[in-house]
């Protein structure tokens, strides 16, 4: 990929583990962890979808724990503390073990780094802040200052107007297919990081390509 002057991020997924939280209850999940992990991320996202076609506004964190709520409830879960850790952990999120020596290779290179995210900006911070990927990032953009969703367009134009960067230039990862398709919709370039081996989404807007883990992002930009 030629011509590129930085690289915004999509957070949970792509930069974040978001099945690490259950994975971390496991034990207090008694076999249902991976099932609950995958029900709360549908519900989170149909969430942000419908709250957004509905004029209904609420921050990222209201919906995770309103997704959560609705994945403990189906599962016959009934604990309160073990919602609140479930909760909580969604702020100390692992990121994907290539992510650091990804994002210095990029700086390094002289792309520009940024997050442009759902998530609320205080969970946003916590989670760059325990990954240590601060220093890696000019920016890390939450779509909270707009009030509305991935995929609406105004959201990945917030990436061009805060970076002061064309959207031609600008390369967009995500590991959600949806928001792939939104954001090559919109126009950025976009690569797919294909980490859980999903089926092309039928949806206008392609990736220019697909990998399954981002530790091949530098080699495409030639660094
Ligand atoms: C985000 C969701 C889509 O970080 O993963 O915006």
């Amino acid at each position: 990929m030629n011509d590129i002057d930085a690289c915004v991020f999509d957070a949970y997924g792509t930069l974040f583990d978001v099945a690490s939280a259950a994975k971390r209850c496991r034990d207090d999940l008694a076999g249902k962890a991976d099932e609950l992990a995958a029900l709360w991320r549908t519900k989170q996202l149909e969430y942000t979808w419908l709250r957004s076609l509905m004029g209904d506004y609420a921050d990222f964190w209201q919906i995770t724990g309103d997704g959560l709520d609705f994945a403990l409830d189906t599962l016959g879960v009934d604990d309160a503390v073990l919602r609140d850790r479930l909760l909580n952990l969604y702020l100390e999120l692992d990121a994907y073990p290539e992510v650091p020596d990804m994002l210095d290779r990029l700086t390094a290179g002289g792309i520009q780094c940024a997050i442009l995210s759902n998530g609320s900006p205080d969970m946003l911070a916590s989670a760059v802040d325990n990954a240590d990927l601060g220093k890696y990032l000019t920016d890390v953009l939450s779509v909270d200052s707009l009030g509305i969703y991935k995929p609406d367009p105004s959201v990945y134009q917030l990436a061009v107007d805060t970076l002061g960067i064309r959207a031609e230039r600008i390369c967009f990862m995500s590991s959600n297919a949806w928001d792939v398709a939104g954001a090559a919709h919109f126009g950025f370039r976009v690569n797919w990081v294909n980490r859980f081996a999903q089926k092309n989404e039928r949806l206008s807007g392609v990736p220019e390509n697909e990998f399954k883990t981002l530790a091949e992002l530098p080699g495409l930009l030639g660094l």
